[in-house]
């Protein structure tokens, strides 16, 4: 996912230019959903970064009997790459057991916003993996919170 110059540097594509296999990140988030730990609700939700350099990083939704300290698939994936030093997201994927793919909640689009504001959203139904749906950051969360210094 990086092209080559003639002076022997690897540069990654700009998000826009990157081909997203969408269907390869989607695996990947459907894979990671049965390490979801959902003993509450048992709403098992699997999501899956792309950064920049081709890597996929995956999570899974984590729930707590204190239910508020519950944290997203998509959350625990966004800390999980952002703590392993990835960054400059192209696209994330969402799986869940829900009709026409999961959407992120208020908390997960304000996190995308901030660290993957450029990425390609696709989410789709566990059973039926084919049948995604596709959204940018900014369509979910227009005219985001963010500070500027
Ligand atoms: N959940 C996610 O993992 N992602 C979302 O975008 C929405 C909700 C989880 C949180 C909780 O474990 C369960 O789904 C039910 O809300």
């Amino acid at each position: 996912m990086s092209a080559t110059l003639n002076r022997g540097w690897r540069y990654a594509v700009p998000p826009q230019k990157m081909k997203i296999n969408s269907r390869k990140l989607i695996q990947a988030a459907a894979k990671a959903r049965a390490g979801s730990v959902s003993p509450y609700s048992r709403f098992k939700v699997g999501a899956a970064l792309l950064a920049k350099s081709g890597e996929i990083i995956a999570g899974a939704n984590v729930e707590s009997a204190s239910y508020g300290l519950t944290c997203c698939a998509e959350r625990v994936a966004l800390f999980k790459a952002l703590t392993g030093g990835k960054k400059n997201f192209v696209a994330v994927a969402v799986v869940a057991r829900a009709p026409g793919g999961p959407m992120p909640c208020g908390a997960c689009r304000q996190l995308l916003a901030e660290y993957a504001p450029d990425a390609r959203i696709w989410v789709a139904d566990s059973r039926n993996l084919k049948k995604t749906r596709t959204f940018s950051v900014r369509e979910l969360l227009p005219r985001a919170f963010v500070i500027v210094p």
